[in-house]
């Protein structure tokens, strides 16, 4: 990465404002059910004590859209990292007001504060230069360390970096590293596994990976699309009618790169959207009306496992089947079964697919699991990322 990391500025007895992405799973207790993003924040935040920072963290919680609201507050967030560092994590009771003031002026080297949900203030999805510059008086240094925002130009991502020195967190800087040298400099051959509901969401990643990998596995709900594009019946399976001809075009460029696109040859079908239903596998084309397609079958189990094989570099984003329901996780779960037993460097994008491989309790067998959703989708599809932009250069 040839942006600025903590490594490369003085933090010694500095404030530094931290932005994390603590934006984590509750139950309905808004107890944390998985605190892999708070612990993978820890790195940047030992190092800052170890060197004797005074350290400010702030990230956003669910999407309260500029309102305070208690349910979204940062309160299990301190909590937990209490817990982690032990040490005491104190939570202002606002985001640049008052109490963020009072708590952070006569702040002593080694102390840790947290500013509460900075989505409870108006402008941080504007990206406010007002807000931006409140954020910026609390501190002399910033460093974004939200991989998993940096897609956002939001006050806290990107506008604060305006009015203070800006450089990356660890995290941020492994991120990018484990992504772009994957993308950029990949041991071959080179195989990206695509899932997901939609053509539409994933038609971006699926264009940019259509010029960098070797082969290309489809899985998931929009493969119905591509059926259907083909002219086949797809029941009542998810499809959009009005992207066949972005599959189309797909399935054309990776004809003309030489790519080897994989497209499921059988399909698991369920009676209902229900994790009890019946369910049966059929041929790609013999889908029958009355019935919804939520995994890939056994046949293609085989072939894309196989694939898997030989691989020496893999990025999968998006499971292949409705994993939620264990019937219709068994291709997700063997294709993260066989990347847990390849010799491949096996990048897995966020959100669902990072959450499939650790319901598989396989977190450990993969060479990187990030902890951005949509970040990594839009660093996979070759966008600039606004979090990182904004960042000094080395
Ligand atoms: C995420 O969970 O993908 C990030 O925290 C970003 O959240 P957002 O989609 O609400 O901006």
């Amino acid at each position: 990465m040839n942006k600025k990391t903590v490594r490369d500025i003085d933090v010694k007895n500095k404030k530094v404002l931290v932005r994390c992405d603590f934006n984590v799973p509750q139950d309905e207790n808004g107890k944390i059910t998985d605190n892999r993003r708070i612990v993978s924040s820890l790195d940047t935040i030992k190092y800052l004590l170890d060197n004797n920072a005074k350290v400010i963290l702030c990230s956003h919680l669910g999407r309260p859209k500029g309102e305070v609201k208690p349910e979204f507050s940062l309160k299990p967030v301190a909590e937990e990292l209490s817990r982690l560092l032990g040490k005491e994590v104190k939570l202002a009771g606002d985001v640049v007001g008052e109490s963020a003031k009072e708590l952070t002026e006569n702040m002593k080297d080694g102390e840790i504060v947290l500013l509460e949900n900075v989505r409870f203030e108006p402008g941080e999805e504007k990206n406010d230069p007002e807000l931006s510059k409140k954020f910026a008086s609390l501190a002399e240094v910033y460093v974004n360390d939200a991989f998993g925002s940096a897609h956002r130009a939001h006050s806290s991502t990107a506008g604060v970096a305006e009015f203070l020195p800006a450089v990356s967190g660890f995290l941020m800087e492994k991120e990018i590293n484990f992504l772009g040298s994957a993308l950029e400099n990949p041991e071959r051959p080179f195989v990206a596994i695509l899932g997901g509901k939609k053509v539409s969401d994933k038609i971006g990643v699926i264009n940019s990976l259509l010029e960098k990998v070797d082969t290309l596995i489809i899985g998931g709900a929009m493969a119905y699309t591509f059926f259907k594009s083909m002219g086949y019946n797809v029941g009542k399976s998810i499809c959009e009618l009005d992207k066949l001809d972005l599959a189309k075009e797909a399935m054309e460029k990776a004809k003309k790169n030489g790519v080897k696109l994989l497209l499921p040859v059988d399909t698991r079908l369920g009676k209902e959207f229900d994790p009890n239903t019946e369910t049966k596998v059929v041929k790609y084309t013999e889908i029958p009306d009355d019935w919804e397609g939520f995994d890939i079958g056994d046949e293609t189990i085989e072939i894309y496992t196989k694939e898997l094989e030989n691989a020496k570099t893999v990025v999968w984003n998006g499971p292949v089947g409705l994993f939620e329901f264990d019937k219709f996780a068994i291709g997700t779960n063997a294709i993260a079964n066989k990347l847990a037993e390849i010799s491949a460097t096996t990048i897995i994008g966020g959100g669902d697919s990072a959450a499939a491989i650790e319901k598989a309790g396989l977190a450990s067998k993969m060479t990187h699991i990030s902890t951005g959703g949509g970040a990594s989708l839009e660093f996979l599809e070759g966008k600039k990322l606004p979090g990182v932009e904004c960042l000094q250069n080395k």
